[in-house]
């Protein structure tokens, strides 16, 4: 069997790990059926920060396919994304493509692939924010009404494909970056020395991250979240930011002041993970980065207005502020913990039943 992977943007790097082991010890254990993989990397994060970082740290194959396609408007992104994806499929003729997340490379792996009558397993599939603004919002449904293996990282996400009488080929497995941070957490414990760079204490900082296009593109929302992180630090709590690129750009067009704010540039997975373990706090607008507070056990303030991870807030763990100053400073500085008895994400091994199930078809 031959399966293709397409990846491109930061979290598609950690969520690939996983799987790649997993199809690793799946060749060890079944050397006569062993899986021949593919990695295809089509380039939407291409500085060292958002993309190499990952590779080496977490010891991932080189891509056979750097597609380079770099950054661009939704159209142009995508379109390019597809004429290539097109041309390695029509060479590689793999059995499968697999894609993760709602990214744009998501897309356009999922369409180049199913044009051409190559299955397509989606990996976090299911899952909804019904905010049709949102760019990923579209992404995921039409990845996922193109696939034929969609696995599921929640009960809820298996819901809301039924809805949309999607019920062929639907898998509840758990979240492959559950898989991820545990692997990865004990790694980071031993070798990141980011407390000591940054001359942290332990639940003595919040961890922020902002870079979702609603938060970015809207200048008065924008404002409000760094208006917000900013009372956080002048409240004594110091604010570490690792800041994405397409935020630093809104930033300087904007000429919003960092006073205040300890500003970093975008760290590796295993100096996050690290950050975020100990973090006192973690405000965000990212997916992953929500579901990594609740994995490490720390409350979460997320501005925005809806999630597709409900099951963060339902267990008070995550509270959605918005983009309103005053709840964004309150909900920081009152953080609560949540429910203990409650685990949505599977058991840690999504990537092995995932190789399971597909080794099997
Ligand atoms: C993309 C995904 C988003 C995901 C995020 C993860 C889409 C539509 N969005 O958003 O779902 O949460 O990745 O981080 O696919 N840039 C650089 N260097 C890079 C990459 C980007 O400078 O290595 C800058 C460029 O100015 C670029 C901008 O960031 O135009 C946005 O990059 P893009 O990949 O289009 O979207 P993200 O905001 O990163
Ligand atoms: N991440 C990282 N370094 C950073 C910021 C995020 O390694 O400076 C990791 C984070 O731990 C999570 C993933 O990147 O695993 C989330 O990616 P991002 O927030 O860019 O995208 P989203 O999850 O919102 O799609």
């Amino acid at each position: 069997m031959k399966i293709l992977d397409v990846v491109g943007a930061r979290p598609q790097f950690i969520k690939i790990a996983p799987v790649l082991r997993a199809i690793a010890y799946h060749n060890q254990e079944n050397p006569d059926h062993r899986i021949l993989e593919v990695l295809v990397h089509t380039g939407q994060h291409y500085d060292y920060e958002m993309s190499q970082v990952f590779f080496d740290e977490l010891n991932l194959k080189t891509p056979d396919y750097h597609l380079g396609i770099g950054s661009g408007s939704h159209g142009y992104q995508t379109g390019e994304m597809l004429k290539a994806i097109e041309k390695v499929l029509l060479v590689e003729k793999p059995d499968l493509v697999m894609v993760y997340g709602d990214t744009n490379s998501t897309l356009a792996g999922a369409l180049a692939a199913a044009k051409l009558h190559i299955p397509v397993a989606h990996v976090e599939a299911g899952l909804r924010s019904f905010n049709k603004y949102m760019p990923e919002e579209i992404n995921r449904v039409l990845t996922d009404h193109l696939s034929e293996f969609l696995f599921c990282p929640t009960q809820a996400a298996v819901e809301n494909l039924h809805r949309e009488a999607i019920t062929k080929g639907v898998y509840l497995v758990g979240d492959v970056m559950y898989d991820a941070a545990i692997e990865y957490l004990a790694l980071a414990e031993k070798k990141s020395h980011i407390l000591e760079r940054l001359s942290l204490k332990t639940k003595g900082y919040a961890l922020a991250t902002v870079h979702r296009a609603e938060s970015t593109d809207d200048p008065k929302r924008l404002e409000a979240i760094f208006a917000g992180l900013k009372a956080v630090a002048q409240d004594g709590l110091k604010v570490i930011l690792p800041l994405h690129p397409r935020t630093r750009k809104q930033v300087q067009s904007l000429g919003l002041s960092l006073d205040s704010l300890n500003v970093i540039e975008p760290i590796s997975y295993l100096d996050m993970i690290l950050l975020e373990k100990n973090a006192k706090v973690i405000l965000t607008d990212s997916g992953g980065v929500q579901k990594e507070a609740f994995f490490f056990r720390v409350p979460c303030v997320t501005f925005r207005e809806e999630t597709e991870w409900v099951e963060t807030v339902e267990s008070g763990w995550n509270v959605l502020v918005g983009y309103d100053v005053e709840k964004i400073v309150v909900a920081a500085l009152n953080a609560q913990q949540g429910r203990r008895d409650f685990w949505p994400y599977g058991d840690g091994k999504t990537a092995v039943k995932i190789i399971n199930l597909l080794s099997k078809k």
